[in-house]
């Protein structure tokens, strides 16, 4: 299935997916042994959706392959360490005075359920509107209580999503947390350039942003060609497992190389700072994933 300009989704379809795939990694470190997070939320999606690739992910372990299991469980470190990065950051932020956060893509995050959130933050989320209907209605139906009352702002992030977020109360002369987490890869070259200047206007002095983003050498036709091999052999091993049709993540990314993000907001007067993945992974005793992993960075920035 590959994308258009203006595709949509259910939460079990294309993109859609791919909220569940995060929220499986997310249910397997809760329920391990030593999880450097608790996400009691995602098990309860996963059970709502029923089974699909996201099904492998629940159960890195599964597969006769031994290369998809590796596969699998440096995802599970990657979405591990990649929660925590972006829960530090919104919760540094919030204890600094910031009280106005929004998660672009927000799709099966739980920040606003699990978060020990101060008094007075507003947490927007913005995503499709059927992922973010069948999230709401997941967690109504298991009576979960939000530690912040999240507001909704059901949209695509290619379309006018400022008017929609403003028409929702955000307000763009106070300052803000951004976070756009697992979301550029979905986005072409140019909407990714779209997004952070519409971010860069719609943000105060005294602005935070978080982001991750693939590394410049994921896109050397080695690490592409070995990234294939990895993408065929988990969609092989899904397609024997999972009794429901399987969606090839990889169909779903936009290759081309973009703009590098650091840079750009460095150039746009942001202090910015770029980590890898990797640094993070040792730093929570998860070095073995990052032989595994495409190069991912994680990016935060401030607006003086
Ligand atoms: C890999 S998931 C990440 C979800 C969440 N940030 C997390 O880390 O758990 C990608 C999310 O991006 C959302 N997304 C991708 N492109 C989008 C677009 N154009 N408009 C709105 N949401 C989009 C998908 O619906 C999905 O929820």
């Amino acid at each position: 299935m590959s994308r258009t300009d203006d595709d949509t989704w259910s939460i079990t379809e294309s993109v859609g997916a791919t909220a569940l795939e995060v929220a499986a990694a997310r249910a397997v470190e809760s329920e391990s042994d030593n999880p450097l997070i608790s996400d009691p939320y995602a098990r309860l999606f996963l059970d709502e959706a029923g089974p699909g690739i996201w099904s492998l992910f629940a159960q890195p372990t599964l597969p006769d392959d031994p290369d998809v299991r590796a596969q699998l469980r440096a995802m599970v470190d990657f979405m591990a360490v990649r929660t925590v990065f972006f829960d530090e950051f919104f919760l540094t932020a919030a204890r600094a005075g910031v009280s106005q956060m929004v998660i672009l893509a927000s799709g099966l995050d739980s920040r606003a359920w699990r978060l020990p959130w101060p008094d007075g933050i507003t947490v927007y989320e913005v995503d499709q509107p059927q992922v973010l209907d069948f999230k709401t209605r997941t967690l109504s139906r298991h009576g979960a209580l939000p530690a912040v009352t999240p507001v909704y702002v059901p949209v695509d992030l290619r379309h006018d999503w400022p008017q929609a977020l403003c028409d929702a109360g955000f307000d763009p002369a106070r300052p803000t947390c951004w976070s756009a987490e697992g979301l550029l890869r979905y986005l072409t070259p140019s909407a990714q350039d779209l997004l952070f200047e519409r971010i860069h206007a719609l943000s105060a002095p005294g602005t935070l942003l978080a982001t991750n983003a693939v590394g410049a050498e994921a896109f050397d036709p080695r690490w592409q060609a070995r990234q294939r091999d990895q993408m065929d052999r988990l969609h092989a091993a899904a397609a024997r497992l999972v009794d429901a049709d399987v969606v090839d993540v990889e169909e779903l990314w936009y290759p081309q190389e973009r703009t590098d993000v650091g840079s750009w907001l460095t150039d746009h007067g942001w202090a910015a700072t770029t980590t890898p993945l990797r640094d993070w992974l040792t730093r929570y005793g998860r070095d073995e994933a990052a032989k595994d992993l495409m190069p991912n960075l994680f990016v935060s920035a401030r607006r003086p």
